[in-house]
């Protein structure tokens, strides 16, 4: 069976609840991993086929504060051959909406990762259309 790791930084627990909606998602045919991004380093990612990353937007377009040590350390991966797509909430009422989800996917593709799906944005309360939504994103990858 294919490996999946589902990496995700949260502050209110936002972004771990999608990272829960797509793991459900995933779990009949992949064999998934869910990690939070605060007890991994890059290196570790590199033990899967697919890569999911989820990360909220805080302060004006910034990664999650444990995103951000993760992002940097990153550079040193080569990510050839690896399905990558990105996933994260927000908030269109700040200016940089959903900002670290086009961060994570820009950065993706510098390390030659092949995003096989448009990054999922999520504006506002996680709640059961966000499940649903999430879901219908996650079912999609392949
Ligand atoms: C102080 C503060 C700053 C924020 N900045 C942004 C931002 O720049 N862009 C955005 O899309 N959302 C922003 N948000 C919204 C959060 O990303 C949103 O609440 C998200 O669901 C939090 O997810 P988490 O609980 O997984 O961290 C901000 C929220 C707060 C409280």
């Amino acid at each position: 069976m294919e490996r999946a790791i589902i990496v995700y930084g949260s502050n209110t627990g936002n972004t771990e609840s999608l990272a829960g909606a797509v793991a459900e998602e995933l779990q009949s045919r992949l064999d998934v991993t869910v990690q939070n991004v605060a007890d991994i380093s890059p290196d570790d990612i590199l033990d899967y086929d697919l890569i999911l990353l989820g990360s909220s937007t805080w302060n004006e377009g910034e990664l999650q504060e444990d995103f951000q040590d993760f992002f940097e350390e990153m550079d040193r991966l080569d990510l050839s051959g690896k399905k990558v797509a990105v996933f994260g909430p927000g908030d269109s009422s700040w200016e940089e909406y959903c900002r670290a989800v086009d961060l994570l996917e820009e950065k993706s593709r510098e390390l030659r990762a092949d995003l096989i799906a448009p990054g999922f944005k999520w504006d506002g309360d996680i709640d059961e259309d966000a499940i649903a939504e999430i879901r219908k994103w996650a079912s999609k990858l392949h």
